[in-house]
C-alpha cells in the first residue's frame, strides 16, 4: 500500500524516511528514550486519553492560530526544542531548524549542544532565537555562553533542569554508539557506509562536526564517547533552585525552566522569577517510568497558569495534539523529534512543509471546535475518552 504515497504528510512519514537515510545510530539516538521506553510511549498514548469537543453552528470565518510566546508574536502555539547534535542528523541541522522555523514563523531553540555555534544560526536568521542551557560546573563557560547568546540575539534562556545525569540509553550502547570500543567504532563504519546520502551530504559536506558552542571543552568531539565523558564531568549535577536564583541575576531576557513536571517545582520555578516552565520529561529521554507530561500539564496550568506561561512537550505529533495541549491550559507546545525527523529527511523543504501541516491542522480543528481564535480555546473543549 504505502508505496503508492510519494507525499510526506505526517511526523510519521518524516521517520520512515529520517529511518532509511540516517545511519542507525543517529536514527537511535534521535527515536529512542531511557531504559525500556515507557515514558517515551506514554507521552503519546496519552493523547488518546484526551477528546476535543465539536461544536456547530458557529460563524468560524475568521481562524487565526496566531498567538504570543515568551512575549513575542508566534504564528501558532508551538516551537521547535533544542535538540543536541540536530547538525549530525541534517547538513548544518541547527539553522535549518532556525530558517524554517522563521518561515513559519514560530520560535526556534538551540541547544547547548548544537553543531552549530550559536553565532551561525544568528547569521541563518539574523532575528532573534531561543538558547538552551545545560549547567556547567564550569560558572565562567555558563557566563561566557549567555554573553555569547544575548550578543547573538537570543531573548529567551531555556534553562533544562530536567539533567543531572544522561538517562540510560540502552539502544546507545547496543548500536555502538557508546562504549562499544573498536567493535562499536567498526559497527558505526558500516552503518555509515550503509547510508550514502547522509554519508555525503551531512557526514562529508556538513562539517564541522564540533559542538559549536562548546567545541574547546568537548577533547574529541568527533568521539560521542568523548562527548558523554563532557557530559559526564561538565554537566553539574549539583543545582539546585539557588542557582536559577544565579542565573535570573545574570541573565535579563526571559527566562523558561524546561523539565517540571510536578506542582511544587512549577511553583518553585515561578518564585525564582522565571517568566516560565516547560512541562516535560525530556521526550522520556530521561527518568523512565514517570507520567506523560500530557497528563501533568492540567495540574501545572492551574496552579502556576495565570502568573507564568505554561509551555509542554512531549508526544506533540500533530496539530490535534496541540489543540489538546492548549485546551488543557498550556499557552503552547514545543515539538522535539517530529522537526528533526523532518530536518533529517529532506532538511528545510521538509520541515517547512511539516509545519504548513500542523497549523493547517490546528486552522481546521478550531474551525470545526467552533473558535476563531487561540484564546478562545479552554478546558469546555476538551473531555477525558471513555480509557481515561
Ligand atoms: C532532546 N532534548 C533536549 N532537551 C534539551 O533541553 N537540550 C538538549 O540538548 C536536548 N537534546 C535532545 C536530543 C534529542 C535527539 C531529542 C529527541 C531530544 C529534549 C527535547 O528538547 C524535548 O524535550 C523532547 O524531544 C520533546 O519530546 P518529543 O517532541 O521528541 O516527543
Ligand atoms: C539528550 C540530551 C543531550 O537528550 O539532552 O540527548
Amino acid at each position: 500500500m504505502s508505496v503508492f504515497y510519494v507525499t510526506p504528510v505526517t511526523v510519521e512519514d518524516y521517520r520512515r524516511r529520517a529511518l532509511r537515510r540516517l545511519p542507525r545510530f543517529l536514527f537511535d539516538y534521535i527515536d529512542g528514550g531511557a531504559n525500556y521506553e515507557v515514558t517515551l510511549q506514554k507521552n503519546l498514548s496519552d493523547f488518546n486519553r484526551w477528546q476535543l469537543r465539536q461544536r456547530v453552528m458557529y460563524d468560524v470565518d475568521s481562524i487565526s492560530t496566531a498567538t504570543t510566546l515568551m512575549g513575542r508574536a508566534s504564528n501558532m502555539p508551538l516551537a521547535l526544542a533544542p535538540v543536541g547534535m540536530a547538525g549530525m542528523m541534517a547538513r548544518r541541522g541547527e539553522t535549518v531548524g532556525a530558517k524554517a522555523a522563521q518561515t513559519a514563523g514560530v520560535p526556534f531553540t538551540t541547544s547547548t549542544v548544537g553543531i552549530c555555534p550559536i553565532e551561525e544560526v544568528q547569521q541563518a536568521i539574523n532575528a532573534p532565537f531561543w538558547f538552551q542551557l545545560y549547567m556547567l560546573r564550569d560558572r565562567d563557560l555558563v557566563l561566557k555562553l549567555l554573553e555569547r547568546a544575548k550578543n547573538a540575539d537570543c531573548d529567551t534562556l531555556v534553562f533544562t533542569v530536567d539533567l543531572p545525569v544522561p538517562g540510560a540509553r540502552h539502544r546507545d550502547f547496543k548500536n555502538g554508539m557508546l562504549g562499544g570500543g573498536l567493535k562499536g567504532k567498526l559497527s558505526q563504519l558500516v552503518q555509515i557506509v550503509s547510508s550514502p546520502l547522509w554519508a555525503i551530504d551531512v557526514g562529508l559536506q556538513g562539517k564541522p562536526h564540533t559542538f559549536g558552542n562548546v567545541s574547546d571543552e568537548v577533547a574529541n568531539p568527533n568521539d560521542l564517547d568523548s562527548y558523554k565523558g563532557f557530559i559526564d564531568s561538565q554537566f553539574d549535577p549539583t543545582v539546585t533552585w539557588r542557582d536559577i536564583a544565579w542565573l535570573r541575576e545574570h541573565w535579563q531576557g526571559k527566562l523558561l525552566i524546561k523539565g517540571v513536571m510536578e506542582v511544587d517545582d512549577a511553583k518553585a520555578a515561578a518564585d525564582v522569577g522565571a517568566d516560565g516552565v516547560i512541562v516535560s520529561n525530556h521526550g522520556g529521554r530521561q527518568l523512565d517510568g514517570i507520567a506523560s507530561s500530557i497528563s501533568k500539564l492540567k495540574p501545572v496550568a492551574d496552579a502556576v497558569g495565570s502568573d507564568i506561561e505554561v509551555l509542554v512537550d512531549g508526544g506533540i505529533r500533530n496539530g490535534i495534539d496541540v489543540l489538546k495541549a492548549v485546551a488543557l491550559g498550556a499557552n503552547g507546545v514545543l515539538i522535539g523529534r517530529p522537526w528533526v525527523y523532518a530536518a533529517a529527511a529532506g532538511g528545510q523543504p521538509a520541515l517547512e512543509n511539516l509545519l504548513t501541516v500542523f497549523q493547517t491542522e490546528i486552522a481546521t480543528g478550531m474551525a470545526l471546535m467552533g473558535v476563531n481564535t487561540i484564546s478562545e480555546i479552554n478546558s469546555d473543549l476538551i473531555e477525558p475518552g471513555n480509557n481515561h
